[in-house]
């Protein structure tokens, strides 16, 4: 972490805006490159997360870094944070509340980052990013543009795991992304920024 990331990290380390901060054992914020094209987000940090203080470090992580790697990206290249940054008890399912009161510090980290490719990892992210309540299976591999960056849904590596039936699905879905990362797509800039063209 360096930059304008670490600052904003030393930031919100201590947050306690949910009750989820009195339960964690570390705040996971976020790790890899400031200057990542792709940013890949999460769902909620699980116990070996909530442990170490790092995303996608458990069985989910281990697939997901063998993914990335298998269409040539390494975990340095890209970034990876979750929509909430304190592990649920038990890792149930994200309250909308939390979600309300957490998504800033995501939003924040993006902004920060500017990705071209923010993929979405499962139904919490997609629908966050997204904004709406859409189904995972509905728009999975479909790139489409929020702000200024595209958003590429992806079924959840942890999910994959406990199904069989996910994993081509998504070893697919990780050939498109790489293949239209490197289509040399750009975000069509906001209508704000026009403006000041
Ligand atoms: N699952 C997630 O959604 N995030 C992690 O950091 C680990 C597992
Ligand atoms: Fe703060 Fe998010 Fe952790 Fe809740 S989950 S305490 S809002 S950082």
């Amino acid at each position: 972490m360096v930059g304008e990331l670490k600052k904003f990290f030393e930031e919100v380390k201590d947050c306690k805006k949910c009750q989820l901060a009195y339960s964690r054992t570390n705040l996971v914020f976020g790790s890899g490159s400031e200057s990542a094209e792709i940013v890949f987000v999460g769902e909620a940090p699980g116990y070996y997360e909530d442990q170490q203080g790092e995303p996608f470090v458990g069985a989910a992580g281990k697939l997901l870094s063998e993914l990335l790697s298998s269409v040539g990206l390494k975990r340095e290249d890209i970034y990876i944070a979750n929509v909430l940054k304190c592990r649920p008890p038990q890792n149930r399912n994200p309250l909308p509340e939390e979600i309300e009161l957490c998504k800033p510090y995501l939003f924040r980290q993006l902004e920060i980052i500017k990705p071209k490719i923010v993929s979405t990892l499962g139904n919490f992210a997609t629908q966050t990013i997204l904004g709406k309540r859409v189904p995972i299976t509905s728009v999975r591999a479909k790139p489409s543009q929020v702000g200024n960056f595209f958003v590429f849904p992806m079924y959840h590596p942890a999910a994959a795991l406990h199904r069989g039936d996910m994993i081509e699905p998504l070893r697919e879905d990780f050939i498109k992304l790489k293949e239209f990362l490197d289509s040399g797509v750009e975000p069509e800039p906001e209508p704000e920024q026009l403006e000041l063209l």
